[in-house]
């Protein structure tokens, strides 16, 4: 039986009515539109569904929809704000890391949760916070090196507006 279940997704709060036994993927991509988050194996192997939960990167094929009511939710349409992709998406377009495209959404979601807790990765760090992000095309090189020109431009920006407060104070 359906019942009324309660999301926040990129900062927009729904409410609808669900299975019990309704994926998170399946609600976001089927009942909210939100099409962006992948479905490759639909069980937990290959990571193109990653969306983040509270900021920590989670597989949405094996996470029920009302085991997260309450909890933030971020896609990747939540990534670009304003019609403005963010730093990270630029880097991918830059590096060509996008390639075909299907597991690019999930990498980014890794990536951005990795970038929001390490600012400056190493490319172990990199390496190890796509490992559960499979892609199918010509590897990885180009992704890992899209993530690390994104850190270095992030830490680049943030340097010059320190230079600029302290100079101006
Ligand atoms: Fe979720 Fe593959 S679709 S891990
Ligand atoms: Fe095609 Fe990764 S870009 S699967």
């Amino acid at each position: 039986m359906k019942q009324v279940l309660r999301l926040t997704v990129n900062g927009e709060d729904y409410e609808l009515l669900s299975a019990p036994n309704r994926t998170l993927l399946d609600v976001l991509r089927d009942d909210l539109g939100l099409t962006g988050s992948k479905k490759g194996c639909d069980s937990g192997e290959c990571g193109a569904c990653t969306v983040l939960l509270d900021g920590l990167p989670i597989l949405a094929c094996i996470t029920l929809a009302f085991e997260v009511e309450g909890k933030r939710i971020d896609t990747i349409e939540g990534i670009a704000r304003g019609g403005r992709i963010s730093p990270l998406q630029k880097a991918f377009i830059e590096h060509g890391a996008i390639q075909c495209g299907f597991c690019t959404p999930g990498m980014v979601l890794s990536a951005s949760a990795l970038l929001r807790s390490s600012p400056a990765p190493t490319v172990e760090d990199i390496k190890r916070s796509i490992s559960g992000n499979l892609c199918r095309c010509t590897g990885y090189l180009k992704i890992v090196e899209a993530i690390h020109s994104a850190a270095q431009e992030t830490s680049r920006k943030s340097a010059a507006t320190q230079t600029g407060n302290s100079e101006g104070s």
